[in-house]
């Protein structure tokens, strides 16, 4: 079944400081994602990665283009429904993490992951166990659980974000670059993480630079050049291309 149906995808940015010059994220980018899939997407820096998956979550408006998410017997059109239908999809249907860690909130770091689950519904005590839960199981050490996630490292605040991530489930769940901060046990603490805590019907498109990872992790890959997809394969033909 076919989660997102993503169809001319175009972003372009105008930047009025550099005399009205045009600058392309994405270009006419077409593809479809499967229920239940991890989804890697590759691709040199500044291909339109982080762009691409700003659009899927709507923190981007496109510039053409539809991406149609199937969600039972409804359908929205991603690229051009409401800020409130996103802001409905968001949460446990569409979950996101950045690519570079925005603003932390003055809340300690169990209770940012806590957060979407006590807006599911769970109870705050159930909610905070279930997040030190996956706090440990990314090997954040439990003298932190309780401080502001302000005062991280990078790799600390890269955990948190993923745990508030993955800690509701969502049915469509988008990682840019969510490893890329970790050392290599860290990181397949991680794997072992999204690999267990989410459901077979959880649906992954995640952004990765680490080509093992990749290997590892993911059903099919999509490579993106210079903001226009160049292939989309399975990660057995993806495999084959990097050994070569
Ligand atoms: N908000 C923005 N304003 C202007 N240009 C942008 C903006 N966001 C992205 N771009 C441009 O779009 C292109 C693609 O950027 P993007 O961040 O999507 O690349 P990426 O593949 O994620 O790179 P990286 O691997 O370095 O994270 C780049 O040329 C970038 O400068
Ligand atoms: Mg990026």
């Amino acid at each position: 079944m076919t989660v997102l149906s993503i169809e001319g995808l175009s972003k372009t940015f105008d930047m009025h400081v550099l005399g009205d010059t045009r600058v392309t994220g994405l270009d006419d980018v077409s593809f479809d994602v499967h229920e239940g899939e991890f989804l890697a997407i590759v691709g040199e820096s500044g291909s339109g990665k982080s762009s691409l998956l700003k659009c899927l979550y709507r923190t981007y408006d496109p510039t053409a283009g539809r991406v149609i998410y199937h969600d039972g017997d409804e359908e929205f059109d991603l690229a051009s429904c409401g800020d409130r239908v996103v802001m409905g999809l968001r949460g446990d249907r569409i979950g996101y993490t950045s690519q570079f860690l925005d603003e932390i909130p003055r809340v300690p770091a169990v209770d940012v992951v806590a957060r979407p689950l006590v807006e599911q519904g769970t109870a705050v005590e159930e909610a905070r166990e279930q997040a030190r839960g996956l706090l440990d199981a990314l090997h954040v050490p439990a003298e932190l659980w309780d401080a502001y996630p302000a005062t991280f490292s990078g790799g600390e605040r890269q955990r948190v974000n993923l745990a508030q991530a993955l800690a509701p489930k969502p049915d469509l769940l988008l990682l840019d670059e969510p490893t890329s901060a970790l050392d290599p046990e860290t990181r397949q603490a991680a794997i072992d993480l999204l690999e267990s805590y989410l459901d077979d019907e959880t649906t992954v498109v995640g952004v990765f630079h680490n080509t093992d990872v990749v290997a590892q992790i993911a059903d099919r890959v999509v490579t993106l050049d210079d903001g226009r997809l160049q292939s989309v394969v399975p990660v057995t033909e993806y495999d084959q291309e990097v050994s070569r």
